[in-house]
């Protein structure tokens, strides 16, 4: 395993939406390794998040820590969201010392592949369903700076 370089905002990966991971290569060393780095990077960075184009890799691929623990999801599909919505402050490993209040869905489900390939769907709630969205914007080169602005907010600078 190795801590890999989190990119920060402005890199251009940051802000392009990732491809979807074909499932064949999923058992492959390189994906493999890749989500055993990312949970490294972002335990060493203590974050409970990250997704793959925060290290460089432009593949639909996060980790988020759920209330169970660490969880990798490919190729995710939010398939339902809650019609309450609440704010909170967020914070991103690739937005060093920035914070901000977001609105996001208190609940969100989510199909998605394991990291073994498997087929799975799960309902997160509150703060693990934060999580789950700030997460798969990454994967649609969204920041949650971006999410600030287009809520009518003022990102934190
Ligand atoms: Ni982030």
């Amino acid at each position: 395993m190795s801590i890999r370089k989190i990119a920060i905002i402005g890199e251009p990966m940051l802000h392009q939406r990732a491809s979807e991971v074909d499932p064949k290569d999923i058992p492959t060393e390189d994906l493999q390794s890749l989500i055993r780095d990312m949970l490294e990077t972002m335990v060493a960075a203590d974050g409970v998040g990250i997704a793959a184009p925060q290290v460089g890799v432009g593949l639909r691929v996060f980790i988020a820590r759920s209330p169970q623990g660490p969880v990798a999801v490919i190729n995710p599909a939010i398939t339902g969201r809650s019609w309450r919505q609440t704010k909170g402050e967020e914070g991103c490993l690739s937005v060093p010392g920035k914070f901000g209040s977001v609105k996001r869905h208190r609940s969100v489900r989510v199909k998605a592949l394991d990291h073994e390939g498997r087929p799975m769907e799960f309902e997160a709630r509150d703060f693990f369903a934060r999580i789950i969205q700030h997460e798969n914007d990454h994967l649609d080169g969204i920041l949650f700076v971006d999410r600030i602005r287009q809520q009518g907010g003022k990102p934190p600078v």
